[in-house]
């Protein structure tokens, strides 16, 4: 394998994410990719024994890496729910990884949960805006405790900001684009949406463009998702709408995520499943998620037939149904790792 080392940031984090993050890396050298590892620690470990959940060195050193592949955040023991903030929304935020690409694509239809088999074919990507929104923590809480507490949460949307993520929809060279906002009840961030959504939208005459209300598109991807090839929208809606869409493919399991900057190329890789509190350790938990987000790093460091390789690598196991039980296999997650390695 020819090409220049790159030095790969791995963040295993909490809980499941320390049971697929090796599988990935596992996959990685095995495709025989010239990466060079850094593993770093961060999430729950370090926060129980009384130190950041990522120190400012481990937040240097993964931000000069040329990606991070991250495995998950989340763990019960920690009484601050608001943590992954330390973590996983500090790098999207400070490294300006504004787009979060959420590709779901159905290896098999065995793994649906549509009825009408006419409609189960999905091949759809979720565009999630990943650094305004309602995630930047504006806000507060007075009288706390009290029974005339008031949280205020604010949702930040900027022309900029709104103007790059739909731009990004129209660079994925797909046919069909479907903006998503809730501009019905929200009248002033989905009113910024549909300006920003009118003048690009007259931009790109040759894409089929078309709006839904948030409501309408939880629906619609139900009621038959093969009609989606590109949802761009805010950031909460499409963390929601991924986890829906993970569904229609077989699971929080199988999909994966990049977190990426287009411009200065800097890039955080992960699974979108949580850590999983409830099956972790156990050897339980899906890898495949793990190793198409690697897939999907591998991609944006430029090996593109490589980054093919490995996922094809991943649907051919599924779709022989060597893989974990929840796609219908009986291996562990070690061994799920396995199977792929053995048909790269
Ligand atoms: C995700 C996760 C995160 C998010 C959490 C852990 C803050 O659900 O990556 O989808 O909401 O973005
Ligand atoms: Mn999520």
């Amino acid at each position: 394998m020819s090409g220049k080392t790159r030095k790969i940031a791995v963040m295993p984090g909490d809980l499941a994410g320390q049971e697929v993050t090796p599988e990935a890396v596992k996959v990685l050298l095995a495709a025989g990719l010239p990466y060079e590892f850094q593993e770093f620690e961060v999430g729950a470990g370090p926060l129980l024994r009384g130190e950041p959940a990522m120190s400012e060195q481990t937040f240097r050193e993964a931000a000069s890496a040329d990606a991070i592949l991250f495995g998950a955040i989340g763990d019960p023991r920690v009484p601050d729910v608001g943590y992954p903030a330390q973590v996983l929304l500090r790098i999207r935020f400070e490294l300006d990884l504004y787009v979060n690409l959420r590709p779901a694509r159905l290896f098999h239809d065995r793994l649906s949960p549509i009825r009408d088999e006419s409609k189960r074919a999905v091949d759809l990507m979720v565009v999630r805006e990943n650094t305004e929104g309602l995630y930047v923590g504006a806000g507060g809480r007075i009288r706390r405790g009290s029974q005339d507490e008031v949280a205020i949460q604010e949702d930040v949307n900027t022309y900029r900001g709104v103007t790059r993520i739909l731009e990004h929809a129209f660079t994925l060279g797909r046919q069909k684009v479907c903006m998503v906002d809730k501009s019905n009840a929200m009248n002033h961030a989905g009113g910024l949406w549909q300006d920003c959504w009118a003048s690009l939208q007259a931009r790109h005459p040759d894409v089929e463009t078309r709006h839904l209300y948030v409501d309408a598109a939880a629906m619609e991807l139900v009621r038959d998702p093969s009609q989606f090839q590109v949802i761009v929208t805010n950031n909460l809606f499409g963390d929601i709408l991924s986890d829906l869409t993970a569904a229609l493919i077989g699971g929080m399991g199988v999909a994966p995520s990049a977190n990426i900057n287009p411009e200065t190329g800097s890039g955080l890789f992960e699974p979108i499943h949580g850590s999983a509190p409830t099956i972790a350790g156990k050897g339980l938990v899906n890898p495949v998620g793990a190793i198409m987000t690697a897939s999907m790093m591998v991609a944006h460091l430029g090996e593109v037939e490589q980054a093919q390789r490995i996922a094809d690598a991943v649907e051919a196991a599924v779709i022989a149904g060597d893989c974990t039980r929840d796609l219908g296999g009986s291996l562990s997650t070690s061994e799920a790792g396995d199977a792929i390695v053995k048909r790269l």
